[in-house]
């Protein structure tokens, strides 16, 4: 029997979006507020969700303080207070949206939570615009 278990997070990051294979334009037209030139901040909001067999030695399918450290020491040490932009290498060839943002964290949890465990992310660019990976 599977459970999931979800722990939430957040962090605040600046970001611009522009295809720089594009003009001034396009991009303008494309990205509108996203593209303003001098970055833009959000409060993103994220959902981690584990899911996996309950380990019968200890009635966790993961320990919520390993995955609290984890989420804090791989994605929140690495993103808040950042121009995802100019700080992050993985953003320097990839347009940080809320989808390739919410990629690149299941990439980071993924490194450091066992491979029995099923991981999936919702990360909220705003109260309202949320995205998921892998999508259902
Ligand atoms: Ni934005």
């Amino acid at each position: 029997m599977e459970v999931t278990v979800s722990r939430k997070a957040h962090f605040n990051a600046a970001h611009r979006l522009f295809n720089k294979n594009w003009s001034e334009e396009k991009n303008e037209k494309v990205f509108g507020k996203c593209n303003n030139l001098n970055y833009h901040g959000h409060n993103y909001e994220m959902i981690v969700n584990v899911t996996g067999k309950i380990n019968p030695e200890t009635g966790y399918v993961i320990d919520m303080g390993v995955l609290k450290k984890i989420i804090k020491d791989e994605v929140e040490e690495k993103l808040d207070h950042k121009n995802l932009n100019l700080d992050v290498d993985y953003f320097s060839n990839t347009i940080p949206s809320a989808e390739n943002i919410c990629i690149y964290i299941h990439k980071l949890l993924r490194k450091k939570i066992s491979n029995d465990l099923n991981i999936s992310v919702t990360l909220f660019e705003t109260p309202r615009n949320f995205v998921t990976y892998p999508s259902n």
